[in-house]
């Protein structure tokens, strides 16, 4: 069932410009339409800028109109689980905390969380609609 996104994950890896840190993210993002968007990890030689695989991803989702977010995947060490980070997480939850995280070494070892599992009583959307 995740063998799909998982599998666009570790392509879209492939792609990542890391030449700092030299380790190699990649995500796919499922939308409830079932469209896929990838993205990979982008560095800067001034660090700050450097852009995660996640946050790539997304933001190709939406700057293409699709914000009903299904899912994320995400493949950085194949020998270990690599986790969002907490910026990430911030921005995954933005679209909805039923949004399951998918974490995999490849397309047999993974493990599914959802995004409010990941950060839990957080502040998002709702939190200043009517401000
Ligand atoms: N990184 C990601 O792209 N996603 C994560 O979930 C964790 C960290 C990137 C940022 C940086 O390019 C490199 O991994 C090392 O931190």
């Amino acid at each position: 069932m995740y063998k799909e996104i998982i599998q666009k994950a570790i392509e879209a890896r492939e792609k990542a410009y890391v030449p700092y840190s030299n380790f190699l993210v990649g995500a796919a993002v499922r939308t409830k339409e079932g469209k896929y968007f990838t993205g990979c990890n982008i560095e800067s030689a001034s660090f700050t800028p450097t852009i995660c695989a996640e946050r790539t991803a997304l933001a190709k989702a939406i700057s293409e109109g699709y914000k009903n977010i299904e899912s994320i995947a995400v493949v950085g060490s194949i020998e270990d689980y690599t986790f969002p980070c907490g910026v990430c997480r911030q921005f995954i939850v933005e679209f909805g905390k039923d949004i399951e995280v998918i974490v995999a070494k490849n397309t047999e070892e993974y493990q599914v969380y959802k995004i409010s599992d990941l950060l839990p009583h957080s502040f998002g959307p709702e939190d200043i609609e009517n401000v």
